[in-house]
């Protein structure tokens, strides 16, 4: 796209001006091309990147003022409602909807990846039976460099594409593998047979003793959070992944460094830590207590607030109708932790703390919920965060490396700390 020349002059104190190119985007807000400033011997400061756009990006687009979420254009509520993960992950990895031929040749190539090198079930041994799982997930999706070596070329867009597909297939094995050890029980090899979410539900909570028979409301609803979930541009674990990409770093490597990032509680471990807070807070008649605290600035309201989101987002949205559904499913509308979360949305959603510093539930309220409902246990919340976060990751990487202008992500600092000292021998101190 061509950008007309429109600029930002800087003046500094000193007299000196520059000349900074305002950039449009397709969407959303103009940014000040600032390349030019270490021209001048000078840096931004920006921690935590509130005013920073760290890259050019096509594939997704956030308002969050106007509460809009767009994979490649299209709105994620239409997504949620038509379309499938796979569907989606064809998506955000080639930037179009996939025709009839070319969803069934993605489909059919993705199911041949689904399994894990038998070697690679031998690391899961060497955890504590107790490992956080998003801990084994952070060693063994990193250990996946040291059994791909057919695909590590980074330069070569056929090897990025076969490990993606090997990295979106095998993600939902590793992870209901890592949860299988916690509970010890024998792993489930995936079956070609289900779906994405299918079988994942079906390694996650099949056993080799029964058959087992997907229930369609609740596989959807899984189907939807890995939908919402897919991709949220430039996020922290997003970021990391680019970062760490920039090095020349394998994707298996740099997939596992998103894993990490993801983890926080600010982050992805936000519906686990939402989960937790329901807990604690125990029953309906402390909700009011509770969200005083909250305004005290005792503790944060988990599952609530976003860095981008000033609005409803969409993603909850979406997520409270499947919640509604699920709870209905299974006759758990009237369970004691699901009316105490609809209380505290109700409370919260209507105090003029969280009007006025704009804080919503976020995609995590709800999907902890649905994710309790279909019995998943709360330590894997942030493990199926990162399944689905994947192929945005990988997508996001894929767009970097494919840029013939990607250079070594090096942020600058503000230095603050001790001037020039000279060293004092150990008996002098
Ligand atoms: N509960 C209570 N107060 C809050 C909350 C919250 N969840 N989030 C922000 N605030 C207040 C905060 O105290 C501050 O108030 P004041 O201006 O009076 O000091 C103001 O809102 C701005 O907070 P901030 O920390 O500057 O905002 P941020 O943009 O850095 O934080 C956030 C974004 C997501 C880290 C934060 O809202 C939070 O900690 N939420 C809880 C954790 C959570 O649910 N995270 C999941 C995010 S969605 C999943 C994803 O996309 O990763």
């Amino acid at each position: 796209m061509e950008d007309k020349k429109r600029i930002a002059t800087l003046t500094l104190d000193d007299g000196r001006t520059l000349e900074l190119p305002i950039l449009s985007g397709t969407l959303g807000t103009d940014v000040i091309d600032i390349r030019g400033l270490n021209k001048l011997g000078l840096f931004t400061y920006d921690p935590a990147f509130f005013s920073t756009s760290s890259c050019m990006s096509r594939i997704t687009y956030i308002d969050g003022d106007a509460g809009l979420l767009y994979y490649r254009g299209y709105p994620i509520e239409q997504l949620a409602k038509h379309s499938d993960f796979l569907e989606v992950s064809y998506l955000l990895l080639n930037g179009e909807l996939p025709n009839v031929e070319q969803y069934a040749a993605f489909a059919k190539r993705m199911t041949r990846h689904t399994m894990v090198h038998e070697q690679l079930a031998r690391f899961y041994q060497g955890f504590r039976r107790d490992a956080h799982p998003m801990a084994v997930m952070v060693g063994v999706v990193g250990a996946l460099s040291a059994f791909y070596h057919d695909s590590l070329d980074i330069e070569d867009p056929a090897h990025r594409e076969l490990s993606a597909m090997r990295m979106l297939a095998k993600v939902p094995t590793i992870a209901a593998m890592a949860h299988k050890y916690h509970i010890g029980q024998p792993f489930m090899y995936p079956k070609n047979k289900f779906s994405y979410a299918e079988n994942f539900m079906y390694m996650m909570f099949g056993t080799p003793t029964e058959d087992y028979v997907p229930n369609p409301v609740l596989t959807r609803a899984l189907d939807r959070i890995f939908i919402l979930h897919a991709d949220h541009e430039q996020n922290a674990s997003t970021s990391t992944v680019r970062l760490a990409g920039s090095s020349g770093a394998n994707p298996f490597a740099c997939i596992a460094s998103g894993i990490a990032a993801l983890w926080g509680p600010a982050h992805g471990g936000a519906n686990e830590a939402a989960l937790k807070m329901l807990e604690e807070v125990g029953d309906i008649s402390r909700v009011k207590e509770y969200v005083q605290g909250v305004k005290d600035k005792k503790y944060r309201l988990m599952g609530f607030g976003h860095r981008v989101y000033k609005n409803m987002d969409p993603r909850a949205a979406v997520m409270r109708e499947t919640c509604y559904e699920v709870l209905k499913e299974l006759k758990l509308e009237n369970h004691k932790l699901f009316e105490l979360a609809m209380e505290l949305e109700r409370v919260a959603l209507s105090d003029p703390y969280f009007i006025d510093h704009k804080l919503y539930p976020n995609v995590d309220f709800y999907s902890g919920i649905v994710l309790r409902a279909l019995g998943i246990p709360v330590n894997m919340f942030t493990v199926i965060f990162a399944v689905a976060r994947t192929v945005g990751w990988i997508s996001q990487w894929n767009e970097m490396i494919a840029d013939a202008d990607h250079k070594i992500g090096r942020p600058r600092q503000l230095y603050r700390g001790a001037t020039r000292r000279d060293y004092l021998p150990l008996d002098q101190r």
